[in-house]
Formats: structure tokens, C-alpha cells, sequence
């Protein structure tokens, strides 16, 4: 590991003309420095992934041979996101460094690393961008794999897509380990941590100052300019409101209280990490489906946070663009974070072979190509890293019924039939619930699960919440209260024809067992469910069921 540190810094040379770097490796071929050597044959002999036959798919990956122009949403002005291919190198297995200090991520309002974090963020602005690190390339790659830029290896007719589904958490935490061992590397130092914007607590609720600095390079100037500080941050934030008139403000209990609900209780890996794909899926069918954390903060956190004189909430609040936002690698340490926090509940993981070698390739901090895989990343420190270990107020924030059962008015309410389209009315149905008062093994075993099928268009935003056994004259969706169950939340990202815009179909899961027993009807054989358009066009409900099954680990 000396040795290659030492090898490595001698290599950072070459960022300052990364085309040398070519010419060095030719080199290399008749005489290599011992410790290049070593490094690289331990990179060649690394295990090859090992795909499982019991598998029912094979796990996906990009076909990085082919890296297509993006598809961008309406308005957009057009960008590449396809890396640099350095001498057109066959990717090679990740070996994690042998790592003896840990980085320890701070959060962003108190942060002592702001002076590195510049100084880094500068050399890599003034790097050219077609260098595998500069500035231009970071924001690139998470364009690359979520704009129908990259497509599958062994599928080249299907889009790579990071997000709704279960690698949208693997990618993005190999996507700030190597933006952040890159920034390590400009700065030679190994122990370099990014901060995290810490938005679940109070603290943290708002827009963190270092980013606001008009001189700073973590400044960006699109941005929502009505959520600078010390506006609060509402993570169940609406674009627009069809109820009441511009915006909602942040609130803290509420913000808590979305916490518990999009975290602590999400008891199972599926319906907290996405649902399942695998090599040959298409990205916008219904077996794909966003989790919690990726729907409610995630995708909220990016809409609250772009610029609303965009066409598409540009940057943050669009996937191609949201990476050239200093403020991303922030915001994603954080959700990054709330994976590790979800796994110190002591929940059963997914052990599904296609979802642990899922892989992804990037450029490391050496100028290698490397491929790595998600099983890889499950131990961050393993990965050389760590977070302040901090309160977490939101475990105390459990939302509330806003009625006791016998304040509740009874509603005669219809089955909608289906499909419907929702799009500025507030509808609501009743769901036949196939058991009633199962016992507490039973529902620590299964979570009850109700579920949507939808289309809608992607290349627009989008929020509805749930509400469940809400009363008629009842219209605001509160976070703070009980009786919402969940919201789905779509960021705007490129179709890839535009017939294919309006078709984006997805499945949208949440977890009832709890709310149904706090609300005190476990006993009744139906509930009511209303629909709240929040903003953007209309949605497709195809069919709203509940099951058992879907929240499954496996
Ligand atoms: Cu890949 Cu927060 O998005």
C-alpha cells in the first residue's frame, strides 16, 4: 500500500498533463517501476466477478465500449456525458486499497476541511474536461448512467439506469468514494473526507453556508434563489401547489417526522432500497420501482434545491444536470449516510447474487479504468470511511394520527375504476385488504404492502402523497400527521423517443403495517385511500393493490 501511495502521488504528475499519462504507460511495456508492477498485477489477478447460475437474471452493468449522446428532457441544452476512453482500456476489477485511517465525513455546518475541499475543487475546475478528473467529468459519469447514455452490457438495446431500483444506493456511494479519492489525490491527501449536508437534522435544515459563497467553488448559481439560507428545508416539499398558493415552507417536525416514516420504518431492504433489477430489465416497466429513501428525501432534496426559472429545475432538479452542483455530493453523502444508519437497525439485507455484482465502471484516483461491484461496497469501511457519528431526532419523531378511530367520520367512499388518471382532483378509492389482524410474528415476517402500478412521463417532475383513511373535507397532505402513508416523487430526466415520454411506467410501494395498526384498523377489511396530485401532469394509476409479497428481501 506504500508503495503504491508513493507510486501514486509520483503519477499525480501526470494531472497536470494527463495525456503524458499515455505516454508513460507505453512505457511501461519494456521497463516498469517494481511498484507499478506489483499494483497492476494485483489488479489483474483480483477475482474476476463470479456470477451466480442459481440466479434467475444476470446482475447488470454498463457496456462502457458504447456510451451514447444522453437523451435529455425538453429545453435542455445539449451536453455528452460519455467519459474519456484512455487508450481505449479494458476496464479492470477494483481492488480496495488496504485502507489504515479512516475518512471521517463531517457534516456540511461543520466542517473543518473547507479550505482543502476548495483548494481540491479548484485544481479539478481547471483541469481539461476531457481529463478523466476534472470537474466536467464528475458530473459526466452520473449523466453517463442515468440519461440512456450508457447501455447494458450484453444488452445494448436497454439504457443503463441508476436510480429506481435497488443499485441506485451502490452507485451513488462508488460515485462519491472515487469523486472523493480523486479529490484526496489533487490535493495529496489520502485523508481527505467530504461533507455531508446533514438536512435530517435540525441543524442541517437549510442550504449549508459553504456552499453559498458566491467566491467559493462549491458555489453554484442555479439554484432555487428563494431556499437560500436561513430558509428551511421542506423534505416533503411541493413545486407547486394545487391546494394552496406558492410554496410550503420548511417545517421541523414535519421534516422529522418524513424522516421516521421514509426511514426508520421502512422495516424491509426492498421497499427501503428499490426494487430488484437485473441485466436485460428495462429501466421504466413496472417490476422496477424507486425506495423510500430514493422517492422522500432524495428526489424532494434535488427539486427544493434547483433553480425554478430552469426549464427543468436545472441543475439539481434534473439527473443530467444535478452533478454540477457542488451541493450534490453533499446531499447524496447524506442519503448515503441514511443507508448506514438503516443498517444499523439490524434489518435483513438482500443477498439476491444479481443485486450484490450489479457493477459499474469509473475512473479511480490512479487514472485506472476499474469496474466495481456492489457487494464491494457494503462496508464503508472496508472503503476507507466513516461518518460523524451524530443524534439522530427524527428516531423521536413518529408521525401521529391526526384523528383517534372514533373521531373519524365514516365515508362511503367507491372503488375507482381503474386505470384512472389523476391529475389535479384529489381522488380517493377504497383497497380490499386480502387479511385482517394477522399476529406480530406474521407481521414482523411479512410487510403489508400497498402498491401501485403507474405511468406517467418522466422528462417532467411529479409528486402525489397517499393518504390513508383520511377524512373528505380533510385536503392538505401533513407529514407531521399519520394518515400520510407516502408520496411518490419523480426528477425530471430525458425519454429516449417521444413516444416513449409519456410511458414511463414504474411501481410504487409502501409499507402499511405500522400506520394501519397506529391508526387502529387492523381489523377492518378495507381502507380508504386518497390521492393527492401535488404538481406536475397527470398519472396513470393502473391498478393499486395490496400484498404481502412485495417488500420481500428477496
Ligand atoms: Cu443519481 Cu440524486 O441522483
Amino acid at each position: 500500500m506504500e508503495l503504491e501511495e508513493k507510486q501514486g502521488s509520483r503519477r499525480w504528475e501526470g494531472h497536470l498533463d494527463w495525456r503524458n499519462m499515455a505516454a508513460l504507460r507505453g512505457r511501461h511495456d519494456g521497463m516498469l517501476p517494481a511498484s507499478f508492477v506489483l499494483v497492476l498485477f494485483a489488479a489483474a489477478t483480483a477475482t474476476s466477478f463470479s456470477y451466480n447460475p442459481f440466479a434467475s437474471a444476470e446482475p447488470v452493468g454498463p457496456d462502457v465500449e458504447g456510451c451514447n449522446k444522453p437523451t435529455l428532457p425538453s429545453g435542455a441544452k445539449p451536453t455528452t456525458c460519455c467519459p474519456p476512453n484512455l487508450e481505449k482500456k479494458e476496464p479492470i476489477d477494483y481492488v480496495i486499497p488496504n485502507y489504515q485511517t479512516l475518512r471521517i465525513r463531517k457534516p456540511a455546518h461543520d466542517y473543518d476541511d473547507l479550505e482543502k475541499y476548495k483548494k481540491a475543487l479548484n485544481i479539478m475546475k481547471s483541469l481539461p474536461d476531457d481529463h478523466p478528473h476534472s470537474w466536467t467529468q464528475q458530473s459526466r459519469i452520473h449523466c453517463a448512467y442515468c440519461s440512456n447514455s450508457y447501455h447494458q452490457h450484453g444488452h445494448t438495446d436497454i439504457a443503463m439506469q441508476v436510480h429506481f431500483s435497488w443499485i441506485f444506493l451502490p452507485f451513488h456511494r462508488w460515485l462519491l468514494y472515487f469523486y472523493e479519492r480523486i479529490l484526496g489525490k489533487l490535493i495529496d491527501d489520502p485523508n481527505f473526507a467530504i461533507p455531508f449536508w446533514n438536512w435530517d437534522a435540525p441543524e442541517g435544515m437549510e442550504l449549508p453556508s459553504i456552499f453559498t459563497d458566491k467566491s467559493s467553488p462549491l458555489y453554484n448559481a442555479l439554484r432555487n434563489q428563494n431556499h437560500q439560507p436561513p430558509t428551511l428545508v421542506d423534505l416533503n416539499w411541493n413545486v407547486k401547489n394545487v391546494n394552496t398558493s406558492g410554496d410550503t415552507s420548511g417545517d421541523v417536525k414535519a421534516n422529522l417526522a418524513t424522516m421516521y416514516r421514509q426511514v426508520y420504518e421502512v422495516k424491509k431492504a426492498i421497499c427501503f432500497y428499490g426494487r430488484s433489477f437485473r441485466a436485460g430489465d428495462k429501466p421504466y416497466t413496472i417490476k422496477t420501482g424507486s425506495g423510500s429513501i430514493e422517492l422522500v428525501p432524495h428526489n424532494i432534496v434535488h427539486s427544493w434545491t434547483g433553480d425554478k426559472t430552469q426549464p427543468n429545475l436545472e441543475d439539481m432538479g434534473a439527473f443530467y444536470a444535478a452533478a454540477r452542483d457542488p451541493i450534490f455530493y453533499s446531499h447524496h453523502a447524506n442519503v448515503d449516510r441514511m443507508w448506514t444508519i438503516w443498517k444499523s437497525f439490524g434489518r435483513e439485507d438482500i443477498t439476491d447474487p444479481d443485486y450484490q455484482n450489479a457493477s459499474y465502471v469509473f475512473y479511480d484516483e490512479n487514472l485506472n479504468l476499474v469496474r466495481v461491484k456492489n457487494s464491494d461496497a457494503f462496508d464503508i469501511k472496508k472503503l476507507g470511511y466513516d461518518y460523524k457519528q451524530l443524534d439522530l431526532p427524527w428516531l423521536k419523531a413518529k408521525p401521529m394520527p391526526r384523528r383517534s378511530k372514533n373521531q373519524r367520520q365514516q365515508r362511503r367512499v367507491k372503488t375507482l375504476d381503474l386505470p384512472f388518471t389523476l391529475k389535479d382532483k384529489i381522488v380517493s378509492t377504497v383497497v380490499k385488504r386480502p387479511r385482517i389482524n394477522r399476529n406480530q410474528t406474521e407481521k414482523d415476517e411479512k410487510e403489508e404492502s400497498l402498491v401501485f402500478s403507474i405511468q406517467f412521463d418522466r422528462s417532467k417532475h411529479l409528486k402525489f402523497d397517499v393518504l390513508i383513511n383520511e377524512e373528505e373535507d380533510y385536503k392538505w397532505a401533513n407529514p407531521k400527521y399519520r394518515e400520510l402513508a407516502g408520496s411518490f416523487v419523480s426528477v425530471s430526466h430525458g425519454a429516449q423517443t417521444s413516444s416513449d415520454v409519456g410511458a414511463t411506467e414504474t411501481t410504487f410501494l409502501i409499507g402499511i403495517t405500522d400506520l394501519l395498526d397506529q391508526l387502529d384498523v387492523d381489523d377492518e377489511d378495507s381502507i380508504v385511500i386518497t390521492l393527492v396530485p401535488q404538481y406536475g401532469d397527470e398519472v396513470i394509476i393502473k391498478d393499486i393493490n395490496i400484498s404481502f409479497e412485495e417488500c420481500k428481501s428477496q
